[in-house]
């Protein structure tokens, strides 16, 4: 056993893969990233140094090169890997589903592969709430049904949780731990790092602030006519702090574990939040008046749904910290820095 605790993150310059590599540091982890970059600004690594003191060891490969792979395994003896690298965009998968089952699919095929033959034992899925479809019920476990995947994308992260079911029943000495994500938002209080979609961004949050700091007009609210409180759909927004908070419970809780386990686990606030309730908490963070108009709903979209954290909090020991509100300011202060 190394005396340093490498933990490989692929697509670690990522959204939720950069500030998962900051806690990583703080707990006393040394990430290795692997992203090829093809869904993250340069800047980045700039802001994890400012952020962590180090400077950030990066392998610029594509995951599903298993050659390139192969190298980082060879260079260092890895204690663990947390699998992002995948692409995420719904409405992008619908117009390119061979991207995303090659991509997301062949890179976890190539980890997992490596894993086992250099002996990886602890091994963190980055999944996701699309997976339950759209819920009999507004709040979801892990038991809820897996129904029929509403895009593409939903579809990879359902195939892929099941590759590991499969592997797990073949028998392996990887430990695996499938966290599902709800809706991060925000960015790292220090605003060193944050969100930075290509193009138009897809996620409400981002398009919020870009309409706030003048890149967007207006941002369009899809669907007035929900089965919720105020119309608009109801989601779990989670500080992406406490879900990067979220994989080190997880990866200490695989560490604590005998070999041969299985588990998928929600990540969410355990709470349900509106869109209208979204562009209110802007409003009273920023003292700003958003330019928004309501529209037609968004093919795809869920009407509600948002997590039960029990199991979380109960194998995991962790709870979301962070609240809304914080969320949006650091969300907020981070898109006033990139425009600086
Ligand atoms: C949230 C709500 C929209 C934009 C995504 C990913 C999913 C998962 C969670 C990772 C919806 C509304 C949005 C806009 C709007 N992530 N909206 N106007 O669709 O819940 O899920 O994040 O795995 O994979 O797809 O997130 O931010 O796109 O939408 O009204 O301009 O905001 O209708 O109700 P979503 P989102």
């Amino acid at each position: 056993m190394s005396e340093q605790k490498y933990i490989l993150v692929t697509g670690g310059v990522g959204f939720l893969g950069s500030h998962t590599v900051v806690s990583l540091y703080e707990h006393g982890f040394v990430p290795i990233i692997a992203d090829d970059f093809r869904n993250s600004d340069r800047s980045i690594p700039e802001g994890l140094k400012k952020i962590t003191g180090e400077d950030p060891i990066i392998y610029e490969v594509d995951v599903c090169d298993q050659l390139k792979l192969r190298k980082i395994f060879n260079d260092f003896d890895l204690q663990g890997i947390i699998h992002f690298a995948a692409d995420k965009s719904v409405i992008e998968s619908v117009k390119e589903p061979l991207k995303y089952y090659e991509n997301n699919i062949g890179s976890l095929v190539n980890c997992i592969k490596l894993a086992e033959e250099y002996k990886v034992n602890n091994f963190v899925f980055s999944s996701s709430c699309t997976v339950y479809g759209e819920p009999d019920h507004t709040i979801v476990t892990e038991e809820s049904p897996i129904k029929e995947a509403q895009s593409p994308y939903g579809a990879t992260k359902q195939i892929c949780e099941r590759i590991i079911q499969d592997v797990n029943q073949r028998g392996s000495n990887i430990k695996f731990l499938s966290l599902r994500y709800f809706n991060p938002i925000g960015a790292h209080p220090s605003s060193n790092i944050g969100e930075l979609p290509n193009g138009v961004p897809d996620n409400l949050v981002p398009y919020v602030t870009q309409t706030a700091i003048g890149i967007r007009d207006k941002l369009t609210v899809f669907g007035n006519d929900y089965d919720t409180p105020d119309g608009s759909c109801l989601r779990d927004f989670i500080h992406v702090m406490d879900l990067a908070e979220a994989h080190i419970s997880g990866l200490k809780w695989l560490m604590s574990n005998t070999s041969g386990i299985s588990e998928v686990v929600n990540i969410g606030a355990g709470r349900g939040v509106s869109v209208l309730e979204i562009i209110h908490t802007f409003e009273e963070v920023s003292g700003l008046k958003l330019n928004w108009e309501f529209g037609p709903r968004r093919d795809g979209d869920v009407g509600k749904i948002y997590a039960d954290i029990t199991k979380a909090k109960n194998i995991l020991g962790w709870t979301p910290k962070f609240d809304v509100t914080a969320a949006m300011k650091h969300a907020w202060e981070w898109e006033q820095k990139i425009a600086e």
